[in-house]
This record gives structure tokens, C-alpha cells and sequence, in this order.
């Protein structure tokens, strides 16, 4: 973990949130770097759960969330994990990850009982703080996803089976945030709801499995990198009936990198007030009086279902650490030296081409660098950067820590002849192309299915 630590600090991946003054606690900063990489492993996403589904609708809710919401969701009263306080040193730990009996700070032996801390984090709307100010940061994207399953099927006029991806921040008031981005207190969060038939929701449940691990496949974390963990009933949230973890080999142990849930009807059965009109047992449940009826109407029939949901969900700092973890690489050369490669996908990679003149205070060299970098730029790709440090030598070890897949040189031949040395991050190999090539050779090269 320590070397993946330092990279990221040093390179410009990830930042300790609020470090001139000692640090936030389970918060941090993504710097440039980082903020390139998470956004592409988003659109990565995105891209394969949203704009290449035909049966999938995106949004974008308020973090800020209304008291019933949680309330009739369960979080309320069941978002909660075990606390322990060392009585002794007045530090405080999830019951559930402590080894022992003692207190891992001060070795004391005298802990309390553990008791239920509910991790939201609450704040108040308005200028005065009353009970009725009360608002919720939300803990997971899913509830808004729930709050708008009426809206977005009036106007789109979606049945299930259909889903509805959303990508954005939640808050948990972790215990113990732990192992750098792992754990922490503010992280964004990928996951879509799927509306499925109720009787068809196990079928759909295996669906969801097999097609995420295609797609961690296809970010660089091949099948045999990940362990399935059927969660067991007791470790399940309270919505799920069955749950499927997808364990990753982290650089601290084998943890969860995304669930996959059956979440049931119990969501949108909650919110929806006019339980027994449904006539559906399972959802029949008190308190729920969201005055709306979040449920389809069975096609020639006045009878309503409650649709069942799956659902994958996934935190982006989780993703980005196992993307980030899987393409460390230290190779040995033959020379006896060492580089350290990061052997990102290229669709995910920060830089998708470094441009680089021989020498940094050569206007002609710097000029026509630059004139390559604006042409490559154009193309949508994503960040190509003019990297104009002057020493060849010391730019491409830095770009291979970084994982930029190709590198051009432009030195004194290219004034001549309109040429560059292309450098392959992976192989190392180095071809010379004209620059008239270059559109064509990078828009080929990201299009490559291994690549793309
Ligand atoms: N809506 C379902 C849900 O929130 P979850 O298992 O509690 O389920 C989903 O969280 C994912 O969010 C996890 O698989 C993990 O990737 C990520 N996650 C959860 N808590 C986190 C935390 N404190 N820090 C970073 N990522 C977290």
C-alpha cells in the first residue's frame, strides 16, 4: 500500500483532504492526475451501463435528502454499525473490527458494550435549526433513484425490465476510516437500479454479476483477480434477499469492491402509501406514506405490481484504488535497472499522449510540440499534454509512472521532415511517424478493442 500511497502524492493522484491543517479524517482530495483517471473510469461506466444499454435511463439527484426519505427506507433505524469506546485512552472502533478484546490504540482492556452508531451525516436547512430543518446527507444515490422511479417512468414511458444510473457523492460517518481511499467519510458512488418482474429478479440478479465482471474485465482486473462472496444473511443489509460481493485482492486483504443486491420490492414498497390497494402480501408495511404509488400496472388489468430491483453499486475511490493497484507494475530491465510502469487501459490512462520537445528552451522545437499537442488535443479523446521539461530521459519515466500510453518526441528531424518518435509505454518500442500519421494512428490505437 505504501508505494501506491506515495505514487499518488507524488504524482498528483490523491491528496490528504485539508492537510495544511493537520488533515480531515477519512476525506481526501483527487489532484490532477487523479481527477483525469476517476472521471474516465465514470465515463467507462457510464458508457457501458447507460449509452450502449437500450433499456437504461441516467440521472443526477440532490445530496441533500428529505428526513422520510431514510426514514421509510430503513436507514433511520438500521444504518448503523457496533461501537466501542476504550475507556481508558477514549478512543472509539467498529466492534466488528476489532481482533481482539483489548483497545488496538492502548492495548487496554477496558471497552464498553458495543452499541449502535448510525453513520448518516445530518445538517439542517435554513437558517434556524429546528426538528423540521432536519436534512440527511445521503448515504447511497439509490433512495433518489427510488424518490424519482415515478417521474422518470411518466416521461419516458418505461416497463421493466429497465434501470436507472446514477453516478454521484454519498456521505457515511465511517468509525473507523481506514487503508487510504478505501474506507472513507465522502466518496461518489456508481450504481443503477434495475426493475425487473417480480419471479424474474433471480435470473436478473445472475445477469448483473456475470455483465459487471465483464466490465471490471474490460478496466484492467481480469476474472481470476476477483472472488464472488454470496454475503450471508446475517451481513446483508436489511432491503437485500440475496447478495453477491465482488472481493478484491487490495493491497491491505481480499475486500468487497462492489455488491450486487437483490433489493426487492422493499424500496419502492416503502415509499409508496397505498400499501394494501396493491394487494401484494410482501409489500404490505406500516409507516409508509410517501402519498405515491410507486408501482406498474399489469398490461390489460387494474392490477398493480411492485417491481423488484437489482442492483450493483459500486464507490469510484474503490474502483479507482483496485484500477490503480492492478497496473502498478515494477519491471525488471535488461540493463539490471528497474521502471515503474503503471499499465492502466489507455481508455482510462490520465494522459492520453505526452508531446515532448528535445529541448525546453528551443522555441522552434517547443512551437511545433505545442502545434502537435493542439492537433492531437482536438481529436476527444481525452488530456494529451505538452510536456516541455527538456530531458527525454526523465519525461518518460515519469509518464510511465503515471501510465501515459504513448509518448512523441519531437526533436530536430521533425523541423525537417515533419516527423516524430512515438514511444509505446508497454513495449517500449519506438516508431517514427509523420505528423500527418498521428490523427490516424492515435484515433486507431484508442479504437482498439483492448484499448477502448
Ligand atoms: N446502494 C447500495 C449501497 O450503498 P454498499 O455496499 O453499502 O451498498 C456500495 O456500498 C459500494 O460503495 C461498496 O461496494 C463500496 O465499493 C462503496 N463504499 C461503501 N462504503 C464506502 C466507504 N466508506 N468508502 C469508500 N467506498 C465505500
Amino acid at each position: 500500500m505504501d508505494q501506491r500511497v506515495s505514487l499518488c502524492k507524488r504524482r498528483g493522484f490523491v491528496f490528504q483532504s485539508s492537510e495544511l491543517y493537520g488533515g480531515l479524517q477519512g476525506a481526501y482530495d483527487w489532484g490532477p492526475l487523479g481527477t483525469e483517471l476517476k472521471n474516465n473510469l465514470k465515463a467507462a461506466w457510464w458508457q457501458s451501463n447507460v449509452f450502449e444499454r437500450d433499456d437504461m435511463e441516467g440521472m443526477d439527484s440532490t445530496i441533500l435528502t428529505h428526513p422520510r426519505v431514510l426514514e421509510y427506507s430503513g436507514h433511520v433505524t438500521t444504518f448503523v454499525d457496533p461501537l466501542v469506546d476504550c475507556r481508558k485512552c477514549k478512543s472509539r472502533f467498529r466492534a466488528d473490527h476489532l481482533a481482539s478484546a483489548s483497545c488496538p490504540n492502548c492495548g487496554g482492556q477496558d471497552l464498553t458494550e458495543p452499541r449502535p452508531f448510525n453513520l448518516m451525516f445530518r445538517t439542517q436547512m435554513g437558517p434556524v435549526d429546528h426538528e423540521g430543518a432536519l436534512a440527511y446527507l445521503r448515504p447511497e444515490t439509490a433512495q433518489h433513484i427510488f424518490m424519482n422511479f415515478k417521474n422518470v417512468l411518466d416521461s419516458t414511458a418505461r416497463r421493466p425490465p429497465f434501470g436507472i444510473a446514477q453516478i454521484g457523492k454519498a456521505f457515511r460517518n465511517e468509525i473507523t476510516p481506514r487503508n487510504f481511499v478505501f474506507r472513507v467519510r465522502e466518496f461518489e458512488i456508481m450504481e443503477l437500479e434495475f426493475f425487473v418482474d417480480p419471479g424474474t429478479d433471480e435470473n436478473w440478479h445472475e445477469y448483473w454479476v456475470d455483465t459487471r465482471l465483464q466490465w471490471w474485465e474490460r478496466q484492467g482486473i481480469a476474472r481470476d483477480r476477483l472472488e464472488l462472496l454470496d454475503v450471508p444473511e446475517s451481513d446483508r443489509a436489511h432491503y437485500s434477499k440475496a447478495t453477491v460481493d465482488l472481493m478484491y485482492p487490495f493491497p491491505h486483504g481480499l475486500e468487497e469492491l462492489e455488491g450486487i443486491a437483490n433489493r426487492t420490492d422493499f424500496d419502492l414498497g416503502s415509499h409508496t402509501r397505498d400499501q394494501e390497494a396493491l394487494n401484494i402480501q410482501a409489500q404490505v408495511r406500516e409507516n409508509t406514506h410517501s402519498g405515491a404509488k410507486l408501482a406498474i400496472l399489469k398490461p390489460n388489468s387494474s392490477d398493480w405490481y411492485v417491481p423488484f430491483v437489482i442492483e450493483p453499486s459500486v464507490g469510484v475511490e474503490r474502483a479507482t484504488l483496485a484500477v490503480l493497484n492492478e497496473a502498478y507494475d515494477i519491471e525488471q530491465l535488461d540493463n539490471g535497472k528497474e521502471r515503474v510502469v503503471l499499465r492502466l487501459r489507455p481508455h482510462l490512462a490520465p494522459f492520453k499522449a505526452a508531446v515532448m520537445p528535445l529541448k525546453r528552451n528551443h522555441d522552434g522545437l517547443v512551437s511545433k510540440a505545442r502545434e502537435i499537442k493542439n492537433l492531437l488535443q482536438r481529436l476527444g479523446l481525452g488530456r494529451v499534454f505538452l510536456e516541455a521539461s527538456g530531458n527525454i530521459g526523465k519525461s518518460y519515466r515519469r509518464h510511465d509512472e503515471v501510465g501515459t500510453p504513448l509518448c512523441m518526441t519531437v526533436d530536430f528531424q521533425s523541423l525537417e521532415d515533419d516527423s516524430v518518435t512515438v514511444r509505446d509505454r508497454d513495449s517500449m518500442k519506438q516508431i517514427r511517424k509523420q505528423v500527418s500519421e498521428l490523427t490516424e494512428f492515435m484515433t486507431e490505437f484508442y479504437r482498439r478493442p483492448s484499448h477502448a
